[in-house]
């Protein structure tokens, strides 16, 4: 079949043929594939997975697994990269969509962040800390730099590791993982100070970067920012004794007023745990939340905020997308490859192997 002809099939194809087609791929192919999904991927997606995790866990199961010749990454571009750094030579690594970026990602670039490095005093001074969603030059910064990446499940551990360190340290791109993660190690707003890579340096150590002991990378996930203060206060109205648990990517205040936070995995682990009957408020992406309360029909879990908080980038990996790059791959062809040049996924494997090494 040519891949005009294929295109043509896919636009045509409903859910049960696009699911039928995934399938049959995926038996044909057998332990040739791998297909990885994380939490916020649609069900029609995730249903798919081999494995299917938060981006630590699916870091560190791909990492595991030697013997697949193709990695199908269902989630977005960062963490392909960090599958293509931890694979093994002859494991190709694809992203579905190539279009599946993450903006937090893109909110700290090497030049921005080698510009704030010279003025925090470097390496004398400073440590660098970041966190997976981030590309995989600043990755491979941090790790030419000593530092080690962490993810929303590690991330308190990762920081007081460098603060052991260096006098310093310098958190990349999420402020708010950042800022959430300092004040759980007792670490007040005082010894904080944020990092704005569209001010003038000058500005940024007058405005406390000069000696802060945490400097916060100004970046944020545009999912998680959609959360308020005042949802919460909303939803312990209209469901009193309500559990809310957000993702550290939720700002300081929204993480204060909540009952806890963590991870996807961590969430997931939580509302599992919990007894029938319990009612769950959750401030992270909708696909999740959704399956919580399909997964658990005898429990109460709702999205904390009234409006869809969908990643919209996540979501451009659908079933179309994955029939077309698997049948690509019946056919001898590996399209949406993403490859990382070798000096950068040495220097980035440093980084990721020191969090590896946390687990
Ligand atoms: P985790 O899966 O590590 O909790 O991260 C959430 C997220 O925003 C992924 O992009
Ligand atoms: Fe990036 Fe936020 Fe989407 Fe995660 S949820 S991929 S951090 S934009």
């Amino acid at each position: 079949m040519t891949s005009g002809t294929t295109e043509t099939c896919l636009l045509n194809a409903d859910p049960a043929a696009l699911h039928e087609r995934i399938s049959a791929i995926k038996r044909q192919l057998g332990t040739r594939l791998l297909v990885l999904g994380h939490h916020y991927q649609a069900e029609e997606v995730i249903r798919h997975s081999d494995i299917t995790g938060d981006s630590f866990r699916l870091a560190s199961l791909a990492a595991k697994n030697t013997e697949a010749e193709f990695i199908v990454f269902c989630g977005v571009h960062f963490m392909a990269e960090s599958a293509d750094i931890l694979a093994q030579p002859h494991q190709r690594v694809i992203l579905p969509d190539l279009g599946a970026g993450c903006s937090m990602a893109d909110m700290a670039n090497l030049d921005q962040v080698e510009v704030a490095w010279a003025h925090l005093g470097g390496a004398a001074r400073v440590l660098p800390i970041t966190y997976m969603n981030s590309s995989a030059a600043i990755k491979a910064f941090t790790g030419a730099h000593g530092g080690a990446v962490c993810t929303s499940s590690n991330a308190p551990r990762l920081m007081q590791w460098a603060l052991d360190q260096r006098e310093r340290l310098l958190f990349l791109p999420d402020q708010h993982l950042g800022r959430n993660t300092a004040l759980k190690l007792g670490i007040s707003l005082e010894d904080m100070a944020v990092w704005d890579p569209h001010a003038l340096p000058e500005a940024n150590l007058a405005a406390g970067c000069a000696n802060a002991r945490v400097v916060l990378w100004k970046g944020h996930c545009s999912v998680h920012a959609k959360f308020l203060p005042s949802h919460v206060d909303e939803m312990r109205a209209k469901h009193p004794g309500i559990h809310v648990i957000v993702h550290p990517e939720c700002s300081m205040e929204v993480v204060a007023k909540a009952d806890s936070s963590g991870s996807t995995e961590r969430i997931i682990e939580k509302v599992a745990a919990s007894p029938a009957g319990s009612s769950f408020a959750v401030g992270t992406e909708i696909n999740l939340v959704a399956r919580l309360a399909r997964r658990f029909p005898d429990k109460l879990v709702v999205s904390l905020s009234g409006t869809q908080c969908l990643c919209s980038t996540m979501y451009r990996i659908d079933p179309r997308a994955l029939v077309r790059v698997l049948e690509e791959l019946v056919q001898g062809r590996v399209m949406n490859e993403i490859v990382v040049d070798e000096i950068t996924a040495q220097n980035a494997r440093k980084a990721l192997e020191r969090m590896l090494a946390f687990a």
